[in-house]
């Protein structure tokens, strides 16, 4: 099961003479005042790049645009047949909403825009990007956008399906990128990184869309292992066994309802001299299947539980990028596996669990498993050293009714808090601090544990900040930690929009990169 590919490369010749499938142009929207003839309000603008393709249509292109109902809103596509004045026999006009003042579209427009565009086209082969790129400091970071939206907006999961497909257009296999120059290094490092990035992403999306019953924690453990392996990383997979034997009792209670038992995979990124001597740990969620356990959740929707393992394969496709783009610090992921099924040796609520790092838990609901396992991840982490923690599990729907669908919250030390929100609104995947507050540590205070699982009264308020608590437990002093509850953007149910499709979103892979980069650059 693998998902069809796409591939990038750089082109510096006239996009009017390019022999691709479709080429593509960016159209701005003007929503100024009314025109002096007292004419409708709003024209359309072509964007930069577009010059040439414009010239062939003897300066009709905007009007025949207009005519077929173009508006330049962002995400609208609206294709044109040449009929010979160009090249390619179509051209694409994506929408970029309004032009920014003397500048070029922001780089997540750009991503959007590539993104929708990309998917749109499905059907052609081969397709060219001639988008408004700026020529100044902002021209790797508008490259890097388009290069990505362009990779991801063309992903599709490759499904089960026995017959093939005839009506289904294939996605675009080969986009060709429009640049002043294709040779330039800083150009052609930005498309080798894209690769690298988008690439996670996707495998991130194959791995979350995949069918639980195929993708339980010993057969995930097994996947992640081998792409690990050939990546360059050090892997150490801990089994069931040297899991008991190694006191993680949060994974093992976790896990002991199915028959497919846990795991604990470790990946260690070592860069060459040993780097700038900082140390970074990523840990992800890995709930292969979430029924709920014994605290069972309802019927409805319950197959979108199959996503919450969106941690762990973003964190183990994050290695994979890292393996790649050979940052200059020390990065260990850390991915607890687990499948969380009610049976006759499930974990229950009342139970008392001693965790990796000797605190005892009381089991309240056993659907706050997440939790579990990641303390136990956690405490591993710090125990092998660590500068700086960074964890993301699709933790709560409490995060879904605080924040939405797009915006993850984050907690934890403030100033790592700070970093991963830049981290976030910089590569298109935003994130909003949220508060530990010292009353919701005093809700959870258990009358014969260490703490309790969640608020002992089973008040739901707060339930986001409730996770965060919990998790703090499992943090050694002086190690700066953040958490990330990405419950709603980790999973797309709607439909495709920009670069977003249906299913796994690989959110927040792209955050992570940047974070270990940011590290790596800045210590
Ligand atoms: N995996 C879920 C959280 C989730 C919900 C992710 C919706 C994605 C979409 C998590 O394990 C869970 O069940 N959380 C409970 C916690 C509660 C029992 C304290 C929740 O959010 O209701
Ligand atoms: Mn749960
Ligand atoms: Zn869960």
């Amino acid at each position: 099961m693998t998902s069809p590919s796409t591939t990038l490369s750089l082109v510096d010749t006239d996009p009017a003479e390019l022999a691709v499938d479709a080429i593509v142009i960016g159209l701005h929207s003007q929503t100024g005042e009314q025109d002096v003839a007292g004419g409708p309000a709003g024209t359309l603008l072509l964007a930069s790049g577009a010059e040439s393709i414009a010239a062939a249509f003897d300066g009709k292109l905007t009007e025949t645009l207009a005519l077929l109902g173009a508006t330049g809103a962002p995400g609208e596509v609206i294709k044109l047949a040449t009929l010979g004045t160009v090249t390619a026999p179509v051209v694409a006009a994506v929408g970029l909403g309004p032009e920014p003042t003397g500048a070029a579209p922001a780089p997540e427009t750009l991503r959007r825009a590539a993104g929708a565009v990309v998917r749109a086209l499905a059907g052609a082969r081969r397709v060219a990007l001639s988008l408004p790129l700026p020529d100044d400091a902002d021209a790797a970071d508008a490259l890097r956008a388009v290069a990505e939206g362009a990779l991801l907006g063309g992903y599709r999961f490759a499904g089960y399906k026995t017959r093939p497909q005839p009506a289904r257009r294939e996605p675009v296999a080969e986009v060709l990128i429009a640049v002043p120059e294709a040779g330039d290094a800083g150009a052609r490092a930005e498309i080798e990184r894209a690769h690298a990035v988008a690439g996670a992403v996707r495998l991130t999306r194959d791995w979350v869309n995949t069918a639980p019953n195929l993708l339980r924690p010993p057969a995930f453990a097994d996947v992640v292992a081998e792409a690990a392996r050939a990546a360059g990383l050090a892997v150490e997979v801990l089994d069931e066994a040297a899991l008991a034997a190694g006191g993680y009792g949060g994974i093992l209670a976790v896990g002991q309802g199915s028959e497919a038992p846990p795991r604990l995979v470790k990946l260690t990124y070592t860069p060459e001299g040993g780097g700038n001597g900082k140390r970074v740990a990523l840990v992800g969620k890995g709930i292969t299947f979430d029924t709920g356990g014994i605290s069972i959740k309802p019927a409805q929707g319950m197959w979108e539980m199959k996503s919450d393992m969106g941690g762990a394969a973003a964190v183990g496709a994050a290695m994979l990028a890292i393996a790649a783009l050979k940052p200059a610090v020390t990065v260990t992921g850390y991915l607890p596996m687990a499948e969380n099924m009610p049976s006759g040796t499930s974990y229950r609520p009342g139970d008392v669990i001693t965790m990796y790092n000797g605190k005892k838990v009381e089991v309240l609901n056993t659907d706050a498993e997440g939790r579990m396992v990641l303390g136990d991840a956690m405490a591993r982490a710090c125990e092998d050293g660590t500068d700086y923690l960074f964890e993301v599990s699709t933790l709560t729907g409490g995060q879904v009714v605080s924040l939405g669908k797009r915006i993850s919250g984050v907690m934890g030390t403030p100033e790592l808090c700070e970093r991963v929100r830049a981290a976030g609104d910089a590569v298109g995947e935003p994130a909003w601090p949220m508060p530990l507050p010292d009353e919701v540590r005093k809700g959870m205070e258990s009358d014969v544990a260490d703490i309790s699982q969640v608020n002992a009264g089973m008040d739901r308020a707060g339930h986001m900040l409730q996770g965060g608590v919990f998790l703090r437990e499992f943090v050694t002093d002086g190690v700066a930690w953040t958490h990330l509850d990405i419950a709603g953007p980790s999973y797309h149910s709607g439909e495709a929009t920009g670069y977003w499709t249906k299913g796994g979103t690989g959110v927040p892979v792209r955050t992570l990169v940047h974070l270990v980069e940011d590290v790596a650059a800045n210590g």
